[in-house]
């Protein structure tokens, strides 16, 4: 039996997790809710399902798991209303804008017993996936130095209106603080530096994390970096060894006896 599965926020992300949920043959694309009904409507037509507007909407076809592709600020209250209808669900990140509403997220996937999961793409990336497996298997980072950019911040246009984002943190740069967390340790402080450049917003923000251990770790994000490539870069440093990734699919592990 197919599990059927029901999007909310039929944009630009939630177009690519359609094309990859209309490819996976475990998967019914039941509808695709959008408060623009020409979006909701594009979309079924090309990827499957009724086109609807509201996470009622997905409900009444019987979806299984809802799919959160919202803007930032939408991302709680949605998960937390397809849990209350029986819905599991995958939420693009942010989980949420607020630590107030994260805990009530986790909360409800708790009393729901629903499957919630974050759209940390990262962690199935083959670098980062390198990165791990060496890390697990012996390397251990005592510092290090991570760096993630965004080429502008106009697409799409509500990426420039913090009451929409939560702010510039919490677009790209909450997967490199995903990845130091989850790579060097749990983070234990945070200094911060930001400066509001050519956005109305902070868009060159520098952080200064202590993750477990007392390992430093050095964290850059900048708003309108061009997309020159590499756009992230992780380099963790172990005892006279390194090891760095450049992107999703770039990662080497050099020694000092294997520079
Ligand atoms: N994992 C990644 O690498 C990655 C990359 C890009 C975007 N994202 C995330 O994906 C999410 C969506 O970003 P996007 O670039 O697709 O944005 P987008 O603006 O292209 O799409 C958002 C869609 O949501 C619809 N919408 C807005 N409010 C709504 C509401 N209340 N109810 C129903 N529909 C509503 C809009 O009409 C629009 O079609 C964001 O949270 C973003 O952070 C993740």
């Amino acid at each position: 039996m197919r599990v059927k599965v029901g999007l909310i926020g039929a944009g630009g992300m939630g177009r690519r997790h359609l094309g990859a949920l209309a490819r996976d043959p475990r998967v019914e694309i039941a509808g695709v809710a959008d408060t623009d009904e020409a979006a909701a409507r594009a979309a079924a037509d090309e990827f499957g399902g009724r086109p609807c507007r509201t996470v009622a909407d997905l409900a009444d076809l019987g979806v299984d798991a809802a799919y959160v592709t919202l803007p930032n600020a939408y991302h709680a209250a949605i998960a937390l209303e397809a849990m209350d209808r029986g819905m599991h669900v995958f939420s693009e990140k942010p989980m949420a804008t607020s630590l107030d509403a994260a805990r009530r997220v986790a909360a409800g996937v708790r009393d729901s017993g629903c499957v919630y999961q974050m759209g940390f793409n990262r962690r199935f990336a083959p670098a980062y996936r390198y990165l791990k497996q060496e890390v697990a298997a012996g390397f251990v980072p005592l510092s290090a130095n991570a760096k993630i950019t965004d080429g502008d911040m106009l697409t799409p246009s509500w990426y420039i209106n913090p009451a929409l984002t939560g702010g510039f943190l919490y677009d790209c740069a909450v997967h490199m603080i995903d990845m130091v967390a989850w790579l060097v340790g749990p983070v234990r402080s945070v200094a911060a530096l930001g400066r509001q450049s050519c956005y109305p917003d902070h868009d060159d923000i520098a952080l200064l994390l202590r993750c477990e251990g007392e390992r430093p770790v050095a964290l850059t994000t900048c708003g309108h970096a061009s997309w020159a490539r590499p756009t992230e870069r992780v380099e963790l440093y172990g005892d006279h060894a390194l090891l760095a990734s450049e992107d999703m699919e770039r990662a080497r592990h050099t020694t000092r006896e294997e520079p």
